[in-house]
Order: C-alpha cells, then sequence, then structure tokens
C-alpha cells in the first residue's frame, strides 16, 4: 500500500527522503509527501502525482534538517490531491504524520474532531491521527501512548514533533514497520528495501509497538509504556538487488531472473546429497504430523494462482485433500480448520492482510500453520510456525513474476517433505528432484524464444480490447496468471478459463480476430484442448498457443506458437508462464504503460 520512510542522523534529510521514497515508490504511487524538521518548524511538502512532482517541489521549495518522515501513497480515504497527500497535520502544525492503513472508527473519531470545533483540512483518516496527537499532552511518545486506545484498524504511522526535532515515533498495528540501525543514525520503514543500501541491522516491530527512534539510541514500548527487548537481525539481501542493473523495467528484470531465483529455491531445501528434500518434516513435530489429512491453501492474487497449481501437486503427491481459497473468503466462511489440517499462507510479501487474518483464524482453529513466503521476518513469516522462504529476492515489479515460479517451486518441495514424513518416498522424488534441479535450464531455454515471435503477439493482444486465456489440468491456472498479468500491466481486458469451460459462456464472445491465448503443451488433455481450438478456429478467432516439444496438431489450429521446453508435468506451469509474463510485458510496453507501477494497484496490499 502506501510507503514509509523516517530518518534521524546526521545527512541532510531530504536526498535521504527521496532516495527511501523511490525504493519504496512500487507500493504505492498516486502522490508523495515529506516532512523535514527545523530548527523551530516543521516544513511540509507534498505533491500529487508520481514521486517525481515532489522531487521537483523539494528542489524548487529546498528544506533543510536532518530528521523526517516521508510517504508515498495508495490512496483509501480521500482521492489522491495534494491535499489529502501525508504528512497531515494537527491545526497547529505541532506534529506531522504519515500513515500506511486504515483508521475504522474514522466516522466516529471524525465527528468528535468536528464537534470539538477542529477544522479539519482533509478527508483523510491521517489526519485525525495528527490532531488526535496534537490534543494530547507531553513528548511525542507520551502522546502516541496515550492515542493508542483511541484507534481502531490496521495502520502503520511515523510521526514527528516540532519541540522534539531529533526524534521520530514509529507505531504499527497490522502494516509493515522495519527499524535499520545505522552508525550515527536510524531509520525507519515500511520494508527493507528502502534501508538496505544504508545497514543491514534491523527490528522488524511487532503489532502494538512504539519505537522511540533517534540518531543514536532506539527504544521499544509496549502499548502500556514498558520497554521491551526485540531481536536485531542482520539481513543478507544486497542493495544491489533492488537496482534495475540495466534492464528497462524491473519487471523485465525480475523475469529474467527466474533461473537463479529457482535455482537458489530449489539449493536451498534439498539434502547434502541434492537426492531428496531436507525441510525436517517442515518443522513440525512426528505426532503433530502424524495427524495430518487435509491441506487449505489460502492466497491471493498471483499466490491464489500459485495455490490452484499447488493443489494439483499436493493431491497428486501426498494424496491428502488440498482445498484452495482466497483468503479474504476463507477468512468470512467457516472452513473446516482442525489439527488435522495444514494451513498454509502463501505471500510475497508476507503482510497481505487478508493472508494474515485467514492465517490468523487457522492457528486458533488449532491447524497446523505454515507460510511460503517471499520475506523473512514478515508478519506471515512470523504468525507460522513452518516456513519456507522463497529466493526469489527483493521483488518491486508490482506484477508478480519470480516470487510467482519460486512459489510453485516451493510447493513442489512441500509436497516431497510431506511424502517424505507419510512414508511415500520412492524413485518419483528421486527423479523430481532432478527434474527441479533442472528446471533453471529450461526456464532460461523459455527465456530465449524468439524476439520475432513476440512482435507478433504483441500485436494480436495490443491490438484487441479482450481476450481469452485457456489451459486444462495443472495449466489451467497458467491461463488464469497470463490473464491476470496482460489485466495487471497492459490494462487490456483479459479474461482465464478453463479451456472445457469455453463453450459453457466465453464461447460468445468470439469472432473474427478475437485473440485466444492457450497453454497447450503435450501431455494428457492436449488433444482435448486442440479440440477446444478448432471450436475457437471455427467462429475465426485467432490463437496464440505456448506448447512444449513437438508442436503436434496445434500448427494446423495456432497462428503462433510460443515454444518452450519439456519438462516433468508437474513443472510445466514453471516453464510455460515464463511467455506469457513476457508477452504482457511487451504488450504493456507496446501501450506506453507503467510497466512497474500499473495504475491502481499496489505491491503489498495491506488493508482488508
Ligand atoms: C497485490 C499484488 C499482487 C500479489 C497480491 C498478493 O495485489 O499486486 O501481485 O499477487 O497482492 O500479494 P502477496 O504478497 O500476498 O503474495
Amino acid at each position: 500500500m502506501c510507503g514509509i520512510i523516517g530518518y534521524v542522523g546526521a545527512d541532510e534529510v531530504v536526498p535521504v527522503l527521496l532516495d527511501g521514497l523511490r525504493r519504496l515508490e512500487y507500493r504505492g504511487y498516486d502522490s508523495a509527501g515529506m516532512a523535514v524538521m527545523g530548527a523551530d518548524e516543521i516544513g511540509i511538502l507534498r505533491a500529487a502525482g508520481k514521486l517525481k512532482n515532489l522531487e521537483q517541489k523539494a528542489y524548487h521549495e529546498p528544506l533543510h534538517g536532518t530528521a523526517g518522515v516521508g510517504h508515498t501513497r495508495w490512496a483509501t480515504h480521500g482521492a489522491p490531491t495534494e491535499a489529502n497527500a501525508h504528512p497531515q497535520t494537527d491545526a497547529e502544525g505541532l506534529v506531522a504524520v504519515v500513515h500506511n492503513g486504515i483508521v475504522e472508527n474514522y466516522v466516529s473519531l471524525r465527528k468528535e474532531l468536528q464537534e470539538a470545533g477542529v477544522d479539519l483540512q482533509s478527508d483523510t483518516d491521517t489526519e485525525l491521527i495528527a490532531q488526535l496527537l496534537g490534543r494530547e499532552k507531553g513528548t511525542l511518545t507520551e502522546r502516541v501512548l496515550g492515542i493508542l486506545p483511541r484507534l481502531e484498524g490496521q495502520y502503520a504511522v511515523v510521526a514527528v514533533y516540532r519541540t522534539e526535532p531529533d526524534v521520530v515515533v514509529a507505531f504499527r498495528n497490522g502494516p509493515p514497520l522495519v527499524v535499520g540501525f545505522g552508525e550515527g543514525e536510524n531509520m525507519v520503514a515500511s520494508d527493507i528495501t528502502a534501508l538496505l543500501h544504508r545497514t543491514r541491522r534491523v527490528v522488524f516491530l511487532e503489532n502494538g509497538d512504539v519505537a522511540e527512534v533517534r540518531a543514536d539510541s532506539v527504544r521499544i514500548l509496549d502499548p502500556s509504556g514498558l520497554e521491551v527487548e526485540r531481536p536485531v537481525e542482520t539481513l543478507d539481501w544486497d542493495a544491489a538487488r533492488v537496482e534495475k542493473g540495466g534492464y528497462r523495467h524491473f519487471m523485465l528484470k525480475e523475469i529474467f531472473e527466474q533461473p537463479d531465483a529457482i535455482r537458489n529455491t530449489v539449493l536451498a531445501y534439498l539434502d547434502a546429497e541434492r537426492r531428496g528434500v531436507n525441510l525436517d518434516g517442515l518443522g513440525f513435530s512426528a505426532e503433530e504430523l502424524s495427524g495430518l489429512r487435509r491441506v487449505h491453501l489460502v492466497a491471493c492474487g498471483t499466490s491464489w494462482h500459485a495455490c490452484l497449481v499447488g493443489k494439483f501437486v499436493i493431491e497428486e503427491l501426498t494424496g491428502l485433500p488440498t482445498e484452495v481459497d482466497y483468503a479474504s473468503e476463507y477468512r468470512y466462511r467457516q472452513p473446516l480448520i482442525g489439527g488435522d489440517v495444514l494451513v498454509v499462507g502463501v505471500t510475497q510479501s508476507g503482510e497481505t492482510a487478508d493472508t494474515l487474518a485467514a492465517m490468523e483464524m487457522a492457528r486458533e482453529g488449532g491447524a497446523l500453520l505454515a507460510t511460503v513466503c517471499n520475506s523473512r521476518g514478515s508478519s506471515s513469516w512470523r504468525l507460522a510456525t513452518s516456513r519456507m522462504l522463497t529466493q526469489a529476492g527483493p521483488e518491486i515489479g508490482v506484477a508478480s513474476t519470480k516470487a510467482f515460479t519460486t512459489q510453485l517451486v516451493a510447493l513442489v518441495l512441500m509436497a516431497l517433505a510431506l511424502r517424505s514424513v507419510r512414508g511415500l518416498t520412492d524413485a518419483t522424488d528421486v527423479e523430481l528432484v532432478a527434474e527441479l534441479q533442472r528446471l533453471p535450464l529450461a526456464v532460461e531455454q523459455a527465456l530465449a524464444i524468439d524476439p520475432e515471435l513476440y512482435r507478433d503477439g504483441t500485436e494480436m493482444l495490443a491490438d484487441a480490447t479482450d481476450s481469452l486465456y485457456l489451459g486444462r489440468g495443472i495449466l489451467y491456472p497458467i491461463a488464469l496468471e497470463g490473464a491476470l498479468k496482460l489485466k495487471e500491466i497492459s490494462y487490456l481486458h483479459a479474461e482465464g478459463y478453463p479451456a472445457g469451460e469455453m463453450k459453457h459462456g466465453p464461447i460468445a464472445l468470439l469472432q473474427e480476430g478475437f485473440p485466444v491465448v492457450a497453454v497447450a503443451p503435450e501431455g494428457a488433455t492436449r488433444e482435448k484442448l486442440i479440440g477446444n481450438l478448432m471450436e475457437v478456429r471455427a467462429r475465426g478467432a485467432a490463437v496464440l498457443a505456448v506448447s512444449d516439444g513437438d508442436a503436434g496438431g496445434l500448427d494446423h489450429v495456432a497462428d503462433l506458437v510460443l515454444p518452450v521446453p519439456r519438462v516433468h508435468p508437474l513443472l510445466q506451469p514453471v516453464v510455460a508462464v515464463v511467455p506469457l509474463q513476457l508477452l504482457a510485458y511487451h504488450v504493456a510496453v507496446e501501450l506506453g504503460n507503467d510497466v512497474d507501477q500499473p495504475r491502481n494497484l499496489a505491491k503489498s496490499v495491506t488493508v482488508e
């Protein structure tokens, strides 16, 4: 959602804040702002639109100071105007606040403040926090502790106070905040990507924590004001991984990083001989695992598509009935949760509000709780008993690519671990482990498709307003993911469908030139899919197919074939999604869209 950065140290703060915001811009980018602690006043700059507008303002209206906060916004309460941008201040300009999340008792607090004569300047819930802080007494930390019981909802807030120009106070309940420890400077941010170039020593704040950050000290308090200890972690991500490294877009870089990301994820979980997995019962006791009967996979967005593939993998390899739920649905239905269920929250960020709520519910229901996550130390990481880290490294492009393929790999590894604890291990495992090690090479081949073919594919899709993506079996979720990728960054409507269902509705859309993208590798369902594509052709629609090995009967029905190598059927989704990612990328570039920061989307959705 929104991105937050706070700094106290010796350096001029404006460049530090702008640099941090640039690294956080992927979290939200409809307006931005900063507060700089001057000698006797807080300087505020805010601008609607992308960060570059704030950068220009900062150039023309220079502010000086060595402490401050910055914010890049993804609007919830109030349109993305300058008035609604953060920081928000109280009536006197005593405090300034940046905020990520939602204050749920917004209506009653707003009414209360208005009745008390406060002239509110914005439509935001954030201003209410600033006004409440302004009306409290004492130091900034005391004021924060004073208003905490008044706030309902999910928030991460960083505040500054005119009378204490060398302090930044951060507090959270829901969205993440991480404190970074530097030399003679300390920072706080929504995520580590904003801190990596200055420090790797961090503390992840817990819900309810209040962090008082000064240049030479950080005090963390619980909501009652008692000091608490939080472990300082040293991160192994290096700052270069959050740079574009010569690529035009992060998304393109991340697509091409997939072979390495997959290799690292596989190797992290193989045993010393690299013939089996080394997951040690996924961290559960033998007793807990002996009662395991079912698996629930919960996630949102692209991660949900990984779960759909995971269902095929887990059921085939372990025989455990596996359900897949949107986290936002799971949390509001009455799933049958108990000690015999393994609930896995699959999440790139580890911070998606709905996924976390679903995981909390599973934990309360007594389920075994695991996460497949790309962010060590994130909320899902801390919530789960069993953790599998996808080794994708930081993913900055809003449209997820390498996080997705590493999730697919992690779910295969998890299924192999479950086989081992259930005593099912046989030659299949050795074969799959060998195939997993060959997978990065196959992905490299998929990345090497003749660019000419993408040019033709781009033309087919970019000229149309709608398209249909079809797949069957384990590749049906890849059709969904291909369509989602196109929608997210090209803003063209695309629908993913199981090919066999096409004639029960979507076939009505087909007409001359309507693009249909088919994920059609060889295997049990290919003949069926070719049958579906004949129906498509008979209506004059254009067919673009992703195919492995020999195109077989496909060349008669497809206008264009994007070839990918053949791999083990359970790993085919990893390879088949690659051309669909690149296709979406090329269409978005062709249409002149902002690939890395598509409109209205956010990388990490920390509100419900
Ligand atoms: C947002 C992102 C998607 C992502 C989804 C779930 O919608 O734009 O790319 O798939 O959140 O995020 P998670 O971090 O839980 O995987």
